[in-house]
């Protein structure tokens, strides 16, 4: 009854009552997206298991399945309720996670506990508050990305959560307002996509199941989630550019091994991605070859059967759209709809025994630690039905440590990732005699607490972190201020955004360093007018900034800006002014932000982070499309991307226009050069589409007979809270449904996909994209003479002229040296795989490698491609111009 309330428009009251389930809703009919972009009926839902390096979990995964009820599998499937934590006595049942599932202890399956944040383990204390992926994906550092997954996986096990959901590879980066983007690695596929696989890879190790998110097409924060009155926004994408750009770091995820993904608000092609069975059954599960499951994003599903027939796999959690009244769309109405045919026994087994097969193929089923944490409360004890009228209270946290030396990667990222945009005058590095005057509240840590904004939904003091679900408490915060001072004792620190009126024309030697920065984040907070998304700044420096920076700039000849923001900046109203004449962006450093910067700005390392997106001179360089938010519209607001596959840097390569800064920029104190490049073929490639896939192995299987009512029975006497959501139905009730399954039509989809996709084949897609074509080596020189400092690689391919309506460049891998000492020099190598050479054709609906010669470039940056690699003629040359 969803799209009943958001088109007419019906009293609160009347929707809040239509929101409650019900097995006779009536169908409407989807908003109209524009043509092109319907989302295709793709059913039924593949079954999970046919991957061999998941064979032995679907062995024991079926064993276990086979012996749960019917109320056990609707239990598993969906979560208790938002804020129902539950704390039994020494800790034998407890979910005070985010999201909690029910279980099946009878049979050894726990409660699984699924907990926030890409960034550090939510809501708790005891942990590291690491730097945020734009952060990560700005270190252009594959061991350092993986370093933090690693640490960042302890951390999850140790406060026993089951899930980290994490990490963020949607928003991609597509519009620069877009308020999640900080979530994320950078706005580029490849970027997102060697970056989260690398998270998942780390975090995965440690034996925590990993969850990628969202898909998809969640790009911008404002009308995206489905409420009683209105849809969330469609995102209207292309085949090609679902798969060239926005599926691209999910297949990513798939070839990890990702054990879970999370679908996104909004619709695609216009229809919910928590529903919308050509993302779910078609490419997730038949075409990536997904063995995991797929989980609703927080009060997303909009439907019973029809997001189960779509292959959603758990519903999170676990209420309606409109939570707290004790309703859901699974659980017991799961169970009602299985037992009444609506859906398939067969749908509902291959949801649990994929939930179950992640489980035990991260090794869950082997001691691993049960929650020991609130999310509820700071305080030893609280409730333990936090969202029940009446609750008993008992100890719901016990303090566990899990930081060990994570501050270290955490401090590592936060300072690889510090990108120099300029440097005139060689200003910086700074010496410890210079006289230097702060500017900023930027630079102070929140005079209240660094956690003193719930969700971190303010910006006072040093920006560590965007807001939202996406954040984890500081368990300090190094703030520049104290760390500038642990240098030069008696700075000068003026903690104010408005540049003091008194402040005399400065010396030429003094020095001011500016502090600006730019927040942003999830929609369900409005911070300083922005819902989310920069709706309000844009693309301009918060609180006056650009004004201190121009006000500095007045006062004295030497300004060093530094940035800490969730995206790019426009930069126009001071970058060309003489005094400026550095600049750092320090991004979102988590909670090292102090000694990260300092010991850049003081020179005992150089700067080695690269922008993970294009600052541009104006908004308007970039289409439309992106560059504005979509606004209210009656029904559901159309997100249409017109532009294709021309994002950022494509963007502006296909129309010449120079950015301010480009995509991949970021200069070091001391300079390289890079020689001696050679390219390698590795696994011959032949032009043209993907050989034949292979066929799927087998999966698990079970009786698809309805199980008998008393399946769903309650048992008697049991205890229900009220709000509490459980799988069980009452007799009479299980009885009903079992008896109208005799009489009930079964509500499948007519239309069925029995072709199994040609790009298909194993986890990740067909495993001939995963083939090595090339490897490139090329040795890397530090050729400055006062510096050490690393230097990062940058790949970037070009297809053969003549392939259509490609960008000019794409990156697709990169690589960064160790610190190089002057005259140090390294080897670096990366590599191209069949997929970074081919096209997504979409009338064979394959991928495809086009005739032709393909150029690799490489770089320091999207504008430095000194380095270009013939691929046919598998020759090098060096000191070129690259072709943009
Ligand atoms: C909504 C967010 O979109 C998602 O990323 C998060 O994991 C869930 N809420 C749970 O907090």
């Amino acid at each position: 009854m969803v799209f009943a309330c958001s088109t007419r428009l019906l009293s609160l009251a009347l929707c809040l009552f239509l929101q409650r389930p019900s097995h006779a809703a009536t169908l409407h009919p989807r908003d109209a997206v524009p043509s092109g972009f319907e989302a295709r009926p793709y059913y039924p839902a593949p079954h999970g298991g046919w991957v061999p390096s998941w064979n032995d979990s679907y062995a024991k995964a079926q064993k276990l399945v086979s012996q749960m009820t019917l109320a056990e599998k609707t239990n598993i499937t969906g979560g208790v309720g938002i804020y129902m934590g539950k704390i039994w006595p020494r800790r034998t049942l407890i979910f005070p996670c985010v999201g909690n599932t029910g279980s099946a202890l009878r049979l050894g399956f726990p409660q699984l506990c699924l907990q926030d944040s890409a960034l550090g383990v939510a809501s708790t204390d005891g942990v590291t508050a690491f730097p945020a992926g734009i952060t990560t994906g700005a270190t252009w550092d594959k061991g350092l990305i993986y370093a933090r997954g690693v640490a960042l996986g302890k951390e999850f096990r140790g406060k026993g959560a089951n899930v980290y959901l994490g990490p963020t590879v949607g928003p991609l980066g597509r519009k620069p307002l877009g308020g999640r983007n900080w979530e994320g690695f950078g706005s580029d596929p490849v970027l997102q996509g060697i970056s989260g696989a690398l998270t998942i890879k780390g975090v995965q190790e440690q034996g925590v199941i990993a969850t990628i998110k969202h898909l998809i097409g969640n790009e911008q924060e404002m009308y995206r989630m489905y409420n009683p009155f209105q849809p969330g926004y469609s995102a209207n994408i292309d085949d090609r550019t679902l798969h060239e750009l926005y599926l691209w770091p999910f297949a990513d995820a798939v070839k990890a091994g990702v054990g879970s993904v999370m679908t996104a608000y909004n619709a695609v092609n216009g229809s919910a991605c928590s529903q919308n069975s050509y993302l779910l059954n078609g490419l997730l599960k038949d075409e990536l070859g997904f063995q995991g499951f797929v989980m609703s994003d927080w009060l997303s599903q909009i439907s019973g059967v029809s997001s189960a027939l779509a292959g959603l796999d758990m519903s999170m959690p676990g209420d309606t759209m409109v939570p707290l009244f004790g309703n859901s769309y699974w659980k017991y109405e799961l169970t009602r709809s299985v037992l009444n045919g609506s859906v398939p026994v067969d749908r509902l087994n291959d949801m649990v025994t994929r939930i179950v097969a992640a489980w035990y193929q991260l090794g869950q089923d082997k001691d691993y630690p049960r929650p020991n944490f609130s999310s509820n409360t700071k305080s030893r004890d609280g409730l333990l039905y936090p969202a029940a009228l009446f609750s008993p209270t008992g100890q719901v946290n016990w303090f566990v440590n899990v930081q060990a030396d994570h501050n270290l990667v955490a401090r590592q990222v936060a300072h690889d990732a510090i990108t120099l945009l300029k440097n005139d005058d060689t200003l910086l590095p700074l010496s410890t005699q210079s006289r230097i005057t702060v500017f900023g509240t930027d630079a102070a840590v929140n005079p209240d607490g660094p956690n003193a904004c719930g969700n971190r939904a303010c910006n006072k003091g040093t920006l560590g972190m965007g807001w939202g679900s996406g954040v984890a408490e500081y368990p300090y915060f190094d703030d520049p201020i104290s760390a500038i001072r642990r240098r030069i004792p008696d700075v000068t620190f003026h903690n104010t955004d408005t540049f003091p009126q008194n402040t005399p024309q400065s010396s030429p030697d003094d020095i001011a360093i500016v502090f600006i920065s730019s927040d942003a984040g999830e929609n369900s907070f409005t911070v300083e007018g922005n819902h989310g998304d920069r709706d309000k700044d844009q693309l301009s420096a918060w609180h006056n900034g650009d004004k201190l920076i121009q006000d500095a700039a007045a006062k004295f000849s030497n300004v060093i800006v530094v940035a800490h923001t969730v995206g790019p900046l426009l930069l126009e109203p001071w970058i060309a002014l003489p005094s400026v004449k550095s600049v750092l962006f320090a991004h979102l450093p988590g909670q090292e932000a102090g000694e990260s910067l300092t010991s850049i700005l003081f020179g005992d390392t150089s700067p080695s982070g690269h922008l993970p997106y294009s600052i541009t001179k104006s908004a308007s360089d970039l289409p439309a499309s992106v560059s504005t938010l979509r606004g209210f519209a009656f029904g559901q607001v159309q997100d249409t991307y017109t532009e294709g596959l021309y994002i950022d840097y494509r963007h502006l390569h296909r129309y010449n226009i120079t950015p301010r800064y480009a995509f991949g920029h970021g200069l070091s104190y001391t300079t390289f050069a890079l020689s001696n490049a050679t390219i390698r073929a590795v696994t011959p490639l032949v032009p043209g589409p993907l050989p034949p896939r292979p066929e799927k192995g087998p999966v698990p299987s079970y009786s698809s007979t309805i199980p008998p009512a008393a399946e769903a029975f309650a048992p008697p006497g049991f205890n229900f809270i009220w709000r509490y959501l459980y799988s069980f139905l009452s007799a009479s009730d299980a009885s009903a449904a079992a008896a109208a399954a005799t009489t009930n039509p079964t509500i499948h989809p007519a239309q069925k996909t029995t072709d199994l996709p040609p790009s298909g084949g194993a986890e990740g897609g067909h495993p001939a994209l995963w083939d090595i074509a090339y490897e490139i080596s090329v040795t890397v020189r530090n050729v400055g003479t006062a510096h050490a400092g690393k230097a990062s690689v940058q790949a970037y391919v070009q297809f053969p002229a003549g392939t259509p309506d490609t960008p000019v460049l794409q990156l697709r891998d990169f690589a960064k040296t160790r610190e190089l000492a002057p005259d140090g020099e390294e080897t670096m190598r990366v590599r191209l795989t069949r997929r970074d050479l081919s096209i997504w054709d979409v009338q064979s609906q394959g991928w495809t490698v086009p005739e032709g010669e393909f150029v690799v470039w490489l770089g320091e940056g999207s504008d430095r491609l000194g380095v270009g690699c013939w691929v046919q003629r598998g020759v090098c040359e060096g000191g070129l111009r690259g072709p943009v």
